[in-house]
């Protein structure tokens, strides 16, 4: 039995993977897995949620490259378990249990999906249940800790009232699982524009708008050149807001630089310098991301190996975890009267 506190988180395989995923999540993942019991998940079926924007075969691209990256960002499968989440069937299983001990209230009231929804003519049900099907990711595995960027915390507190609502109704099932969420920069903003998170979607489509994990350095380097800054000229590190405000703070979650430190470099200088510093920052900090993901693509056969090795292991909880939740329901009892 292990002391270590089970830890659970995700990304979809979907859009162009960002420094703020990399900065807000991945990184985390890395930095601590030694402290965690991690399970590591490609949540494919998270990238359903849209259905008109699935592309078969971009989609299987996206897996096979989001292993990769993990990988790449320094997850150690001796460590931690990595998997995607489709061949763990539980998941499915309980999302949809979970859909139906969540109020619709709670769900429709999910900022992630007012902003999705209010930019679409329609909207598939799955985009409004998916918090569930994230709740069944986490809770499937007794979770204690979810390291994810601040957009997340909305739905991990979702995830905990769902959980003691079913335990009220059922029995004591599900452990409550907490948000682990870093300091500096848990919410990087798009380049483009101060005011609206990085996002993986709009990445993909609008060049200049987010950095992009395995982005060669000369695109790096043009994003950062055009990114927004403000009217000023020089930094007052302890008042800068907007873009200049993004910059510092990805130049110092990639440098982990102390504010202190940030103060002395930066104080008082001019905006290229600041972009002069974060290009060299990004570029030095990302490249051996971009390069282990470059060859880790070309052997499909490790990348599987990592992913089977992850499954079994994810399985063996989620199985064992399903049988409670079945009993729980009672909707368990004709398999056990044909044994
Ligand atoms: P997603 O892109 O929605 O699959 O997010 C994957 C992980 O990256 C989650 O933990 C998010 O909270 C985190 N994340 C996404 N966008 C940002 C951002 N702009 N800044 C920091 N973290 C982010
Ligand atoms: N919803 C998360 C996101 O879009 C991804 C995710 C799915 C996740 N299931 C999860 C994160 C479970 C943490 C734990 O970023």
């Amino acid at each position: 039995m292990t002391s270590k506190p089970r830890v659970f988180s995700g990304v979809q395989p979907s859009g162009k993977l960002h420094i703020g995923n990399y900065i807000g999540a991945l990184s985390v993942w890395a930095k601590e897995q030694d402290t965690f019991d991690g399970l590591f998940c490609v949540v494919d079926l998270h990238a359903l949620t849209v259905p008109e924007a699935i592309n078969p075969s971009v989609l299987n691209q996206k897996i096979w490259e989001t292993v990769a990256i993990y990988l790449a960002s320094g997850l150690d499968p001796k460590k931690s378990s990595i998997f995607v989440q489709s061949t763990v069937h539980e998941h499915a299983e309980l999302a949809w249990i979970l859909t139906c001990v969540t109020p619709l209230g709670w769900l429709e009231r999910m900022t992630q999906f007012k902003t999705k929804a209010s930019a679409r003519e329609t909207v598939g049900s799955g985009l409004l249940c998916y918090p569930a099907l994230m709740a069944a990711d986490i809770l499937l595995y007794d979770t204690k800790l979810v390291p994810v960027g601040e957009d997340q915390r909305q739905h991990i507190e979702l995830t905990r009232d769902v959980a003691i609502r079913f335990n009220n109704m059922f029995g004591p099932v599900f452990s409550l699982p907490e948000a682990m969420i870093r300091k500096v920069g848990a919410r990087i903003m798009g380049l483009d524009d101060p005011n609206a998170k990085m996002s993986k979607s709009i990445g993909e489509i609008k060049v200049g708008h987010s950095i992009g994990v395995i982005d060669p350095p000369n695109v790096i380097a043009k994003a950062i050149k055009s990114a927004v800054t403000d009217s000023g000229s020089t930094i007052d590190t302890d008042n800068a807001a907007g873009g200049v405000r993004t910059l510092l703070t990805i130049y110092q979650a990639v440098s982990n630089a102390s504010d202190d430190e940030m103060h002395a470099r930066f104080n008082g200088k001019g905006y290229g310098f600041l972009k002069s510093q974060v290009i060299e920052a990004v570029c030095e900090g990302l490249r051996p991301v971009r390069e282990e993901t470059q060859r880790l693509m070309a052997d499909k056969t490790y990348l599987k190996s990592v992913i089977d090795q992850g499954s079994e292991i994810a399985s063996g909880i989620a199985e064992e975890k399903m049988a409670l939740v079945r009993n729980a329901l009672g909707i368990d009892f004709i398999k056990k009267l044909s044994k």
